[in-house]
């Protein structure tokens, strides 16, 4: 796949085919109190999901080509998502797609949101003509992660399909946020592999047993998330690490953090991140760390590779209106 930009819409290819892509996402405030309809912050990584479709040949029926299988609509769990994509979707044709994530499965950077949100948006090119309404194409990617997470408050879909970075609620979707500068983030993979799903109704069962963590983890959270949208808009980058840490801190309390993940934010602080959290569901995944400049970057990403985890750098960037 090509690092070049990817584009927020379909495209129409010639002869009946059509492109989609979509971004990768790191959520750097709020995950999992964002269920519960807390506000949360993301923002979209030019890495991402890109797909190919085109109409099906005669009676074949609808099938997705992904990680070098091929799915028909409804069998197995992906063809499942598929199946309930294309209901969303009603595209009205049996469709072939292709599709290709650059993330890695499970690692918390909105793997299977970009993918929906790229599959959405290839077979709603198809035949070129009006571009495909984004809410449609959202429902559609909704649909797609409902057979994988249950209950998604939609802010992966969200950022996969728009990129930059937003403030997002269940009730009200994405407000958009501008850093005057880029945010440089160093993104750090434990390579442990988790569900969505999983860690979400694990969340669910401790805080239908402890209320009070419920409630007291909520709120902090979203004292966090008004005060980090702050700090973003000011290009307080210091005080959005402080923030960070203190977020990690409440999902560490939340026993959604790891061994890895621990280890990953120690070796970050020390190798001079303004701070660092998990990101995504957590239980492995990935793990974000803010940092000032590229030097420092340099620094997080060679102590991470130091313990043998792998990582990059990427940009933050204020969102489209
Ligand atoms: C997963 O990327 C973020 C969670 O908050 C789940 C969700 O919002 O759907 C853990």
């Amino acid at each position: 796949m090509s690092g070049a930009a990817l584009a927020t819409t379909g495209a129409a290819t010639g002869a009946g085919a059509a492109t989609g892509a979509a971004f990768g996402k790191v959520i750097l405030f709020g995950e999992h109190a964002v269920v519960y309809g807390a506000p949360a912050i993301a923002a979209g990584i030019e890495r991402g999901a890109r797909a190919r479709a085109t109409p099906a040949a005669g009676g074949r029926g609808s099938a997705l080509g992904l990680g070098g299988r091929v799915h028909a609509a409804g069998e197995g769990e992906v063809g499942r998502a598929f199946a309930a994509l294309l209901a969303a979707l009603g595209p009205g044709v049996e469709v072939e797609v292709e599709a290709e994530s650059e993330l890695p499965p499970g690692g918390g950077l909105g793997s299977s949101a970009a993918l929906g949100v790229a599959i959405a948006r290839a077979i709603g090119a198809i035949g070129g003509g009006e571009a495909i309404a984004p809410a449609r194409v959202l429902a559609a990617a909704a649909a797609w992660e409902g057979i994988f997470h249950g209950n998604p408050s939609g802010i992966d879909t969200t950022a996969a399909a728009r990129g930059g970075c937003f403030r997002f609620t269940r009730a009200k979707g994405a407000t958009p946020l501008s850093p005057p500068e880029d945010l440089r983030l160093c993104v750090g993979m434990t390579g442990i592999s988790v569900s969505t799903r999983e860690m979400v109704e694990g969340v669910a069962r401790l805080f239908a047993r402890k209320p009070e963590l419920k409630q007291r983890s909520i709120e902090a959270i979203t004292a966090l998330v008004e005060n980090a949208a702050l700090a973003i808009e000011a290009g307080d980058r210091v005080g959005l690490g402080q923030l960070m840490d203190l977020n990690h801190m409440i999902l560490a309390g939340m026993f959604v953090s790891a061994e890895p993940i621990e280890r990953m934010c120690s070796l970050s602080r020390e190798a001079g991140a303004l701070g660092a959290k998990l990101t995504g569901a957590g239980g492995g995944g990935s793990v974000i760390a803010l940092v000032e400049d590229e030097e420092v970057a340099g620094q997080v990403l060679e102590a991470w590779k130091g313990e043998g985890f792998e990582g990059f750098l990427t940009r933050v960037r204020g969102a489209e209106p």
